[in-house]
């Protein structure tokens, strides 16, 4: 088969091994009610290195000491019957023939055929974590130890798979970088809709159902995790996800939401006027975390590390709330006792790819912070939530949540903003808000609006 970019990632991680067996289960389904099932979501680690969105399969991988590589498929075998109630499946016959694998077998022959490709490997690769695959390897390896007459080695050496899938995850190829910006092209449209939607009186259902269904656009997949349409103080409360309150004239409407496109996230978030207007004492406070954000975006380079992104927009936000009076004492007194996380709780950025908060290490062996380089993908997210009845916040500010987040992209030539189109100064806030939720749903079908 062709080198395609699943074969080239299989064959990244079996470089950064010597010798070994490498199994990656993907998803299954789960049991949402009596009889009925969640919507399949593909585990990321396994997508990662086949593309292949079917529950039930798993991939093996071998490299032999002399460095030669082999992959196997498990899956689910046809069965018109079962296909009738469930979908198409593709089955093991097929499976080598579209999917970057060398061999497919139906499921049930794993446990006959795992001994044996075991034998005569030393070291085996998988994640510890997966409680049923550790029934399976350890009932593997019992069998294999009970053959006393024979001679071969088995894998007894146990090496921790996460964390060398989470090393190569962090750097996007360019197919990762393609579906990256359809989701942000996605997640641009359904904030643009969510803008002009909003109104006092507007239900957060109605614009959390509105973003699913424009999520779902072209090849959209919906969204990439569960919105948050947050008005007025549910803002306070960082992972709303009840979305079922009346929109309030005069309130501010936190909206954090992304479009997953190819099983790549969307992560971004906007904080807008319910009525369309910012008063000053809103704009005020938007402007000083838009200008913490501006901050952070100047210190994304190569060679930079998140640690560093956060502790320069917590500084420049703890300056702001000494401003403001909010905080009061030496910046380096208060810098000591972290007094800005009493309104700015959470980090300012996380790695973004097939899962929103990805799994991708944020420290290297030596313990030391991972740099960014080309093809890194963050989110850089700084808010101030101000709870109400704190008579340390001035009134006009009490029960406000701010949070602008937007989708960072590095390459040579610095950071690009993947979401850079959804409108952030306070101008084009208010200019958005103020379009017809029609026109923008009638321009749906013209492909400048998706490219
Ligand atoms: N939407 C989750 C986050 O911003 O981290
Ligand atoms: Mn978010
Ligand atoms: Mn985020």
């Amino acid at each position: 088969m062709e080198e395609t970019n699943f074969i080239k990632r299989q064959n990244n991680l079996l470089s950064a091994i010597e010798e070994g067996i490498v199994i990656i289960p993907g998803a299954g389904l789960r049991q949402k009610s009596h009889d009925t099932e969640f919507p399949f979501r593909q585990n990321s680690d396994f997508k990662y290195f086949t593309g292949f969105n079917e529950p039930d399969a798993t991939l093996v991988l071998k490299k032999s000491k002399e460095g030669a590589v082999e992959s196997h498929l498990f899956l689910q075998e046809k069965n018109p019957e079962m296909e009738m109630w469930t979908g198409i499946r593709l089955g093991s016959e097929k499976a080598p023939e579209v999917l970057p694998v060398d061999h497919a077998y139906p499921n049930h022959e794993f446990s006959k055929r795992l001994p044996e490709l075991f034998r005569n490997h030393q070291n085996l690769y998988y994640n510890f974590f997966n409680q049923d695959l550790q029934k399976s390897v350890t009932k593997t390896l019992q069998s294999l130890g009970g053959k006393r007459k024979e001679k071969f080695h088995s894998p007894l050496h146990w090496h921790h798979l996460s964390p060398l899938i989470g090393m190569l995850r962090l750097r996007k190829d360019k197919n990762e970088i393609l579906a990256m910006k359809q989701a942000a092209n996605l997640t641009n449209i359904g904030h643009r809709a969510a803008m002009a939607l909003a109104k006092p009186g507007v239900n957060e259902k109605e614009i959390d159902q509105l973003l699913n269904y424009l999520f779902s656009q072209e090849n959209g997949e919906g969204t990439a995790y569960d919105s948050i349409v947050a008005g007025g103080k549910n803002a306070l409360i960082l992972h709303y996800i009840n979305n079922n309150q009346i929109l309030n004239d005069g309130d501010l409407v936190l909206i954090d939401a992304g479009a997953q496109v190819n099983t790549y996230a969307g992560d971004v978030t906007r904080t807008f006027p319910v009525n369309g207007k910012y008063t000053q004492a809103q704009k005020d406070l938007y402007q000083v975390v838009l200008d913490s954000q501006k901050l952070a975006m100047g210190h994304m380079k190569i060679g930079a590390t998140l640690k560093e992104i956060h502790t320069s927009t917590c500084q420049a936000l703890l300056k702001s709330m000494m401003d403001a009076q909010i905080l009061k004492g030496s910046f380096d007194e208060l810098w000591e006792k972290d007094a800005y996380r009493a309104y700015y709780p959470h980090g300012t950025g996380h790695w973004l790819g097939l899962d929103v908060h990805d799994q991708s290490p944020y420290l290297d062996d030596d313990l030391n912070e991972i740099t960014l380089d080309e093809g890194m993908v963050f989110t850089c997210e700084p808010g101030l939530y101000f709870p109400e009845g704190d008579s340390n916040i001035p009134k006009e500010w009490q029960g406000m949540g701010i949070r602008i987040e937007d989708d960072i992209l590095i390459t040579q030539s610095g950071p690009e903003n993947l979401t850079r189109s959804i409108p952030k100064e306070v101008k084009e806030v208010e200019d958005a808000c103020n379009e017809d939720i029609r026109s923008i749903l009638e321009k749906l079908s013209s492909p400048s609006l998706l490219s």
